[in-house]
Formats: C-alpha cells, sequence, structure tokens
C-alpha cells in the first residue's frame, strides 16, 4: 500500500503551521500500524508554491520551511528502519518561472532560451488540449521580455522544459539521480505525458517522450537496486499501458481510467462500466503494476470519460458549481460518499482486491471531509486531523496561522473526526481500514495475482476471482443501495469470509444488502 501525503500537512514539528521532516518523521510510527509499505511525498523542493510545490524553484533543495536535505535523508532511513519505503514526486514536465534556468532563458539574447519552449505564433500545436481550463485558454503566454510566447501545459507560472535541449534531458536525469543517490526508493513521474511537442500531433504520448523515459529506465536500472518509476498519466488505457514498455520504462503508472468508473457504479447501482475497463485494460509486461487508488491531492479527474458520463459525474457528485475544477471534481473521499460508512468500505473492499498496488490518499483512512470554497484544489489538502482539538494535533501553532484551515464542514471538524479517536475505537473506519489491509497483506495474490470476472446476471453485483493456483478468494460487490441475490457461476464449495459486511456467498448463491461486499475464501 503506497501512502501520498503532503509535507505541509502531515504534522508540524516546529510550530510555524507548515507541516514539515521532522513531523513526517515523528508520524512513522503511525503509518506503519496502518499497514503503508510505502510513503509517496508531494513535491518538497524549493518552490513558490503557486501549484502546491509541483512549480519547482530548484530541483536540488528543500523548500525551506519543511526542514533540510539531512532532514529527508533522515525521514527515510527511519522509514526503511520500519519497513517503509518512500517515494518522491518529481514534476519532470515544467519548472517554476522562478527556476534559475526561465530567468536566464527569458533575457533577451539568452543563449539558453531553448531549455524552455518558445514561439511566435500562439495558434501552434492547437490541438493540444488545454489541462487547467479553468485558468487559461491557452498553452502559450507571452513573455514581454523575451518578446515571444513561451509554452505551458500547466499554469503560466509553470513553463514547460524543453526536452529537446541536451541540457534539460541530461539534467532532469541528474536530478532523479540526486534524489535516489539520497536513498530514496523511487519516484513519481508527474506529467509525464508532455514531455515532448511535434508538430501535427496533440504533443501527448509521443515516442519521444517514451524514448527518455526508457533513457532514465536504463539509468535507473544500471545504477541503482529495487527503485521505482511511477508514472503519472492520465490517459486512456492502452495509452497508459505504453508506459510500461516493454518492461523497459516506468515499473508502475496509475490506473486512471478506472477511477472514476468505480464512483459511477456506486450511483448506477450497475457495476457494468468498472467490469467493462477492468477487460478493456490490456496485460501489463512481467514486473510491471497498476497503482489502483480512488482519491489523490488532484480534483477527481474526469477527463477520461465521454461528456455525457461526465455531466452525470458534475450532477451526482458534484451539485454546487463551487465544487468543480477543471474538468473534475474538488472533494474528498469521505464527502463524495456521504460520509456513508457502507460505501466507503465497499469502494475499499473493490478497491484493495483489484489488480496492482493501493494508493490512499492521507486522512481519507479517518474519513476526512474537505472545504471546496478554497482556491484551486487546496481543498483537499487540509492539515491532517490527529486529534480533537480545534487545531487537529497537527501543530502548537494558532490554528489560524496554518499553511491551510482545518476542515471546519459540519460533521467533518477535528472534533468528529480524527485518528486518537479512531484508533481507540475498535468499530472505527480507521481500525476497518486497517484489518483489511492486513488481510490484504497477507495474501499476497491481490497484487499480482491472476483476476477473474465472473458473471453474476446481476448489474449491481461485481464478482470476481483473485488467485495465484493454491490460493484463491472471490470478491463480491454490491453497488446498488437495493438488496441483491444472484447466480455466481462459481464452484460451489462452501465459502467462508475473509473480511464482508452484509453479504453471503454460499455454494453459488450470492447474496448482498445494500452496498454489501465481501471476500470470501474456500475452507483450507
Ligand atoms: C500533476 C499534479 C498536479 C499538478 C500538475 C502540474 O497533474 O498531480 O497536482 O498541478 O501535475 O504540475
Amino acid at each position: 500500500m503506497f501512502y501520498e501525503a503532503a509535507v505541509f500537512a502531515f504534522f508540524d514539528s516546529d510550530g510555524d503551521g507548515v507541516g514539515d521532516f521532522a513531523g513526517l518523521e515523528a508520524k512513522l510510527d503511525y503509518l506503519s500500524w496502518l499497514g503503508a509499505d510505502c510513503l509517496w511525498l508531494l513535491p518538497f523542493y524549493e518552490s513558490p508554491m503557486r501549484d502546491g510545490g509541483y512549480d519547482v524553484a530548484d530541483f536540488r533543495s528543500v523548500h525551506e520551511p519543511y526542514g533540510t536535505i539531512e532532514d529527508v535523508a533522515r525521514l527515510v532511513s527511519e522509514a526503511h528502519r520500519r519497513g517503509i519505503r518512500v517515494i518522491a514526486d518529481l514534476p519532470i514536465n515544467h519548472t517554476s518561472d522562478r527556476h534559475r534556468w526561465f530567468v536566464e532563458a527569458r533575457r533577451p539574447g539568452s543563449p539558453t532560451r531553448d531549455r524552455y519552449v518558445w514561439a511566435d505564433d500562439p495558434s501552434k500545436w492547437g490541438e493540444a488540449r488545454v489541462i487547467f481550463s479553468d485558468t487559461h485558454d491557452s498553452n502559450w503566454s507571452w513573455d514581454p521580455v523575451a518578446g515571444a510566447y513561451y509554452w505551458h501545459r500547466f499554469f503560466d507560472h509553470q513553463p514547460d522544459l524543453n526536452y529537446d535541449h541536451p541540457d534539460v534531458a541530461a539534467e532532469m536525469i541528474d536530478v532523479a539521480r540526486f534524489w535516489l543517490d539520497m536513498g530514496l526508493d523511487g519516484l513519481r513521474l508527474d506529467a509525464a505525458p508532455y514531455l515532448y511537442e511535434r508538430d501535427g500531433t496533440d504533443c501527448e504520448n509521443l515516442p519521444e517522450t517514451h524514448a527518455w523515459l526508457k533513457k532514465l529506465r536504463a539509468v535507473v536500472d544500471e545504477e541503482y537496486e529495487d527503485r521505482a518509476l511511477v508514472c503519472e498519466a492520465n490517459q486512456r488505457p492502452e495509452d497508459v499501458v505504453a508506459y510500461f514498455g516493454d518492461g523497459d520504462e516506468c515499473h508502475m503508472a496509475f490506473h486512471f481510467p478506472l477511477m472514476p468508473r468505480l464512483f459511477m457504479a456506486l450511483k448506477r447501482g450497475d457495476a457494468s462500466a468498472v467490469a467493462e475497463i477492468i477487460e478493456a485494460t490490456p496485460a501489463v509486461p512481467e514486473g510491471a503494476q497498476w497503482g489502483v487508488f480512488l482519491r489523490n491531492h488532484d480534483e477527481l479527474t474526469l477527463e477520461m470519460v465521454s461528456e455525457e458520463e461526465r455531466a452525470y459525474m458534475y450532477e451526482q457528485y458534484a451539485p454546487e458549481p463551487a465544487m468543480r475544477k477543471n474538468l473534475g471534481i474538488r472533494r474528498r473521499l469521505a464527502p463524495l460518499l456521504d460520509g456513508d460508512r457502507r460505501r466507503i468500505e465497499l469502494m475499499h473492499a473493490v478497491l484493495l482486491s483489484l489488480p496492482g498496488s493501493p494508493f490512499l490518499y492521507y486522512g481519507d483512512e479517518i474519513g476526512m471531509g474537505d472545504a471546496h470554497t478554497l482556491d484551486d484544489r487546496d481543498g483537499v489538502r487540509a492539515p491532517m486531523q490527529w486529534d480533537s482539538s480545534p487545531g487537529a494535533g497537527f501543530s502548537s501553532a494558532d490554528p489560524s496561522h496554518y499553511h491551510l484551515p482545518v476542515v471546519a464542514a459540519p460533521g467533518y471538524g477535528p472534533e468528529a473526526v480524527n485518528v486518537e479517536a479512531q484508533q481507540a475505537d475498535g468499530g472505527s473506519l480507521l481500525n476497518w481500514v486497517r484489518e483489511a489491509l492486513a488481510l490484504r497483506r497477507a495474501r499476497p495474490f491481490f497484487g499480482a495475482g491472476g483476476f477473474e470476472l465472473v458473471p453474476t446476471g446481476h448489474p449491481a453485483l461485481l464478482a470476481y476471482i483473485r488467485s495465484d493456483g493454491a490460493s484463491k478468494v472471490a470478491v463480491l460487490a454490491n453497488f446498488s443501495d437495493e438488496r441483491v441475490e444472484a447466480e455466481v457461476r462459481l464452484d460451489g464449495v462452501r465459502w467462508r469470509p475473509a473480511l464482508a459486511s452484509g453479504c453471503r456467498l454460499e455454494g453459488r448463491r450470492g447474496e448482498a444488502g445494500p452496498y454489501g461486499y465481501g471476500w470470501f475464501e474456500p475452507p483450507t
């Protein structure tokens, strides 16, 4: 299990209202108690923080309020001591406009102008979509200093690096080395599809981009042991699998197409879209692995669904316009599911039993809420709620001085949702998640074993078998709010539940109450 955390939001050790590396270190025991195998850190490099740190001003330094490079090294070794790995998010596609390279490139007559991507005509590469569509209507912005337009797939303060320039292609590999040398176990390659631009294309998933990623992989294979490259490519299944190469590109890639379909299935009371996307997902090379997830630090993206499906998702999950951001929904898991414990458990029971490694977003394990009225995606990046105090036990600073405010939505504030209370309550969501993770860990075939859909004859009831030959688990999940009975076309053995709620499997007869789910095993 990968646990995604923002350094600024996890725990503040020095009382300045901003989370830091020493704070993360202090909470490693919590992560190990929960059952995290790997910690994914959002970008922590020097940054003006206009995009949560994805706007990097210096790739070889640590954002000052978070601590020092030594603090990073200590966190990594303390995590390793507990058997937890650490991967760092690396925004490879762009820099902040404060990065030294951009400052130099802009200067009239700059010899290094071409480390970024410039044009005189902003209609160039018009086939490339605009990703931050709420903020921009073009991927070009005019720079009066340079007297030219520069290319940016994200915010206008994030100029895209020009990978055709040898300095760039080489430097970003050296940056990867810098952090791997520090002992980090891998990198999440942010915005990987957009590295190169070519005429007559939509400038995504280009062969040149794959070639650079393969070069990075070769370096990782030759110079390091046991490290992983995790690809962020929000693309269709057939385009995402290309990032595994033939087992010579990224080790992992997020399964973006699956995620919105899980949410859709739940509202429609019909799991067909989930079954279909799994069937449409091409096989991955040996040793490669999907990263499956429900939520992360971004909006719940709806870029890879049809217009009709997007309209449905907005209507069902983002009734207030302020909940929408770009082509997505800026809400956290628990509020999306109306705080309904049955649905939260069902979604986790499916997520944790699908092929791949689950990625959990900090705070979702306790059912944290959000604040969709905050700027950009800040509403899903609130301070972790450790205890019931007004400041949520996040920092000794006055909560009004916190980097981002504590969640205040009714029923979601720290008095109602916090780690301390849930650790003490055997029946809490937190303890349920921990138990589900432990059950999953004891069955390694959940990660990389076989997967087989089982017909149920009922659209709401998703059924599949996970196995490794010797052992197997039958998973049943009722995506509807109605009681469902169906024939599950399985061998008629006597199944016994390893994890279940409102769900039974007897021989071939499956029975599930509203949002009931179960992991069933043949008797040993
Ligand atoms: C990725 C990140 C997102 C960021 C964007 C631009 O999509 O997940 O948070 O804003 O890249 O760097």
